[in-house]
């Protein structure tokens, strides 16, 4: 079974308004995939129908289901790892020494998905953190995908999520077994915090950050989205701060403003100097 065509059309569009999404064409295999269960869920017998309702009910209920099943949740523990080494061995160091007064640095990872980016924040800082005894962590993760942002408040993980990045030891310092799932410890859920937050709105209530992981997620925003993402990020940053994207992404195509520092597999960028004053 297919779906219309202004099926597909009219969720591209919705989608691109409420999240930024840009589903390039062809991708109904993907709307029709990922919206069918949806539909069946709520009665309806085709994507079609599901569709036909929420033309007529603009602000249905259902839209943030729509959201959570049209999002790309992939993620996994210290994903891509270099990232996290670049930031105990180069960022902390830097951040900490720049400062005089010790405080509290300030991480946000941004489009957390089930919240193993932000998991593995915490425990790479309760790896190293005798080393700062003045400094507190805290941790903002964020998502637009109300489901993601449950699972990560719970902090509850499979056997195939704890393989995917995790050495037995951190398995073993931060996790505790409930029958078939993994628990993150209290100790590790402290310093963070997850919160609901579309990257394309404002971010109004958010507070001056030391370092942004934004990663994989720019892939799925057109160029203008992707620059107006930079002017906020801009803003956010701390004049020393550090901008961390994904293996695939860059700023330098998106805002002359950045610069790569470290190790060029790194992935981590910081506002050039005249941008900082
Ligand atoms: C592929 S995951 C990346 C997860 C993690 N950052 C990583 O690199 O492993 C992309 C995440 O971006 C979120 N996302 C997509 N559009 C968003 C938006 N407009 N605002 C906030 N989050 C968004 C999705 O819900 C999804 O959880």
């Amino acid at each position: 079974m297919t779906i219309r065509p202004e099926t597909f059309q009219y969720i591209r569009e919705a989608l691109h308004r409420r999240t930024a999404i840009h589903l390039m064409d062809n991708k109904e295999y993907l709307v029709e995939t990922r919206l069918s269960l949806l539909a069946r869920q709520n009665g309806m017998r085709s994507v079609d129908d599901l569709v036909d309702h929420l033309r007529t009910l603009g602000s249905s209920v259902l839209w943030p289901d729509v959201v959570d099943a049209m999002t790309t949740n992939e993620t996994s523990f210290f994903r891509d790892s270099t990232p996290f080494h670049v930031l105990r061995d180069e960022v902390f160091p830097e951040l900490m020494n720049k400062t005089r007064t010790p405080t509290q640095l300030r991480v946000w990872s941004a489009a957390a998905a089930s919240g193993q980016e932000a998991y593995s924040l915490s425990m790479l800082w309760s790896e190293i953190r005798r080393q700062y005894p003045l400094w507190d962590l805290d941790i903002l993760a964020t998502d637009i995908s109300s489901k993601m942002l449950e699972r990560g408040r719970q902090g509850a993980y499979s056997d195939l999520e704890v393989i995917r990045g995790l050495s037995e030891q951190r398995l073993a310092d931060n996790f505790r077994r409930e029958d078939d799932r993994w628990l993150v410890n209290e100790a590790l859920k402290q310093n963070v915090n997850f919160q609901y937050l579309n990257l394309i709105n404002a971010w109004p209530t958010l507070p001056k950050m030391d370092i942004v992981f934004i990663r994989n997620v720019l892939v799925y925003f057109d160029h203008p989205t992707k620059c107006n993402l930079f002017a906020k990020l801009r803003k956010i940053l701390k004049p020393n701060g550090f901008l961390f994207l994904g293996g695939a992404e860059s700023a330098l195509t998106i805002d002359d403003g950045f610069e790569r520092v470290f190790a060029s597999g790194s992935s981590c960028y910081r506002l050039k100097s005249e941008h900082t004053k």
